[in-house]
């Protein structure tokens, strides 16, 4: 096995009431296990054995293997930028000054961000990244793309797939996104950002 599974640095129970465990089970254990084993399948004898999850979602064109690595590591950001009970709900540091620099506040930029991902059409994710000058954006990426695409670093996303909320939210996306901000473990975030 080339691609594997992040580890949950947290019980899948342990995000309720703002995920629950059912859906921690079906979006981590059923969604994200089918995506790493057809990029298992998919991968060995083309040009991208041998190649990191980030060289492939960089590189591959549309396609099976590029949907697939791009949901992976996608998940991968995503899954592992939540904690249970948060030590602080804003973050600290560079990555602090950069949101006040870059959206003029930190609440102003929780808004445009939970604006782009509420607004999103389809399936898909949000985004902040940072360019090579260490600039934030905001994009929103269509189906399993990635900011890293056009040469930005992933720091922070929402999962906008119905697969992340219809267990417990149904039709309201925007109440899924507005309680994810309580569960965002802002140290691994700012870890993205050095
Ligand atoms: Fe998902």
């Amino acid at each position: 096995m080339m691609f594997n599974m992040p580890t949950l640095p947290y019980a899948h129970n342990a995000l309720e009431p703002v995920i629950s465990q059912a859906t921690i089970d079906f979006h981590y254990g059923k969604h994200l296990q089918t995506y790493v084993n057809n990029l298992n399948n998919l991968v060995p004898g083309t040009a991208f054995e041998g190649k990191t999850l980030e060289e492939i979602v960089a590189t591959a064109p549309d396609g099976p293997v590029f949907n697939n690595a791009g949901q992976v590591l996608n998940h991968t950001f995503y899954f592992l930028q939540f904690a249970p009970s948060p030590a602080r709900h804003e973050p600290e540091g560079p990555l602090a000054d950069a949101i006040r620099r870059d959206f003029g506040s930190f609440d102003n930029f929780k808004k445009e961000f939970t604006a782009a991902a509420t607004s999103l059409f389809g399936s898909g994710w949000a985004w902040l990244s940072a360019d090579k000058d260490g600039k934030l954006h905001i994009t929103k990426e269509a189906n399993g793309s990635n900011p890293l695409r056009a040469g930005l670093t992933p720091l922070l996303t929402f999962d906008v797939w119905e697969h992340a909320y219809y267990l417990d939210y149904q039709n309201r996306r925007a109440d899924h996104l507005q309680a994810l901000w309580s569960i965002i473990d802002w140290p691994t975030v700012e870890e993205r950002f050095k």
